[in-house]
């Protein structure tokens, strides 16, 4: 999964489950309402529930399809994929054999019957690590990456709105041109309808996260260090090997959206034990924030590369075509737009995730009030008299904001019940 993504709510899941639990039987519908990397989703999915997961990112829906959606190892075809099987054999088995069995993940290779399809996904991504142009067809030999996001590419110039000029720095040139020997090569097969959809989302989700382990940033694509290469940046790429325990989970039933906006999707969702809301904490919009892995989600199927290429804006590069300004982050829209979320939810319970660090309303220092608000608004009709439970998780805040230092900030759980006369 991915992991550096402001708000990522890993480190806290054992509690968030724990609420939810307290209100759940197995098999109720929960609803993730902004799941992000699908940390939240894939718990839920691991315990039993039916989990109903939705994020304005492209890639969270690929995420969505290959992680909770999908409950096997897909079948590949290697013969199909122009791939001899005897060429990696034992590599791929001494990979296999290396697997601990016991870490986190990686249980499900205990069992036989799931060692023979996952070697042919480890010798399909041997065969990507390995692979170089002259196995691309001319029309698949582009060089986006390497030439808009690495500083050797013949696009990578930019010039800042303060006027600073440089080379984007995303990669490093052999990663950069790495990653389109990858998606070049998915999107030939993707073309040539070679891949089913299991495979073909488990292959960019793979991609998408192998490449945030070397991206040259901080955390966020919003910018680059200008000057000097991150140490993760340094290493060389190479696609990480797939947990599939929780993916062999086996409940059914979940329903994703379609990276929809979670105030249109909420009215199309059945009815919902639990509303988990994750919210956005502050301004940070994730499309522009999170805009590469987005767009490695979406390479194979932009139909025009050189004009979308062509349309690249800002010093980081990117296609402002489906950025997406949400209302979450605007502090004048937050409220509102969680009392529309909530009153066209068909659910009993919500469960919401909130800080006391910087958040909507902190730039000018009255971080209470936001908190004050937030506390006013669900204690309002909309829910049932006196349900209210504020819990708080501590937490180390690690966001930097320009000298900002680590500060122990609470994590918040709001808990509340809905009014009956107010269920859709
Ligand atoms: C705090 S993050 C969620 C993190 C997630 N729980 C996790 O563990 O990774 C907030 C999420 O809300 C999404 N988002 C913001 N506004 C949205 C909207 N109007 N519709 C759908 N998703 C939205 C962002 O893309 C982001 O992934």
């Amino acid at each position: 999964m991915i992991q550096r993504y402001l708000g990522n709510k890993t480190s806290f899941i054992d509690e968030i489950i724990k609420e939810i639990d307290k209100l759940c039987n197995k098999e109720d519908y929960v609803c993730d309402i902004f799941s992000g990397t699908l940390s939240v989703s894939m718990k839920l999915k691991e315990k039993g529930y039916k989990v109903i997961s939705n994020d304005i990112n492209r890639f969270s829906y690929c995420f969505g399809k290959s992680h909770l959606l999908n409950n096997t190892i897909p079948i590949i075809d290697l013969k199909k994929l122009g791939i001899n099987f005897n060429e990696y054999e034992n590599e791929a088995l001494n990979r296999l054999n290396e697997i601990n069995t016991n870490d986190e993940g990686f249980k499900f290779l205990k069992k036989q019957k799931y060692r023979i399809p996952y070697i042919n996904l480890i010798i399909l991504l041997k065969y990507l690590d390995n692979l170089d142009s002259t196995k691309l067809p001319s029309s698949y030999n582009n060089t986006y990456f390497f030439d808009y996001y690495t500083e050797k590419g013949s696009h990578s110039k930019f010039i800042s709105q303060r006027g600073s000029e440089g080379r984007r720095k995303f990669f490093t040139p052999d990663n950069g041109s790495r990653i389109d020997l990858y998606l070049n090569k998915i999107r030939e097969w993707f073309n040539n309808k070679l891949l089913n959809d299991d495979l073909y989302f488990l292959l960019l989700s793979i991609i998408s996260e192998s490449i945030e382990k070397i991206s040259n940033t901080q955390g966020t694509f919003h910018d680059f260090p200008r000057e000097q290469y991150d140490s993760r940046a340094l290493k060389e790429l190479k696609l990480r090997l797939p947990k599939f325990d929780n993916i062999l989970s086996k409940t059914e039933g979940h329903i994703l959206g379609k990276e929809r906006d979670s105030l249109d999707f909420i009215k199309e969702v059945p009815r919902h034990k639990v509303l988990y809301i994750d919210p956005p904490y502050n301004f940070r919009q994730y499309t522009s924030y999170y805009f590469m892995l987005n767009l490695i989600c979406d390479y194979c199927e932009i139909k025009d590369l050189e004009k979308y290429f062509n349309n690249v804006k800002f010093v980081r590069g990117q296609n402002m075509e489906k950025n997406f300004i949400s209302s979450f982050c605007k502090n004048s829209e937050f409220i509102s737009s969680l009392k529309k979320l909530i009153k066209d939810a068909d659910t009993e319970w919500i469960i919401m995730s909130y800080f006391n660090g910087r958040n909507h309303k902190t730039s000018n220092n009255d971080k209470k009030c936001i908190l004050t608000d937030l506390e006013n608004f669900f204690k309002s009709e909309l829910f049932e008299k006196d349900s209210l439970i504020i819990k708080p998780i501590e937490r180390k805040n690690y966001q930097s904001y320009g000298g900002h230092k680590a500060t122990k900030v609470d994590e918040l759980l709001y808990i509340v019940k809905k009014d009956k006369n107010e269920m859709v």
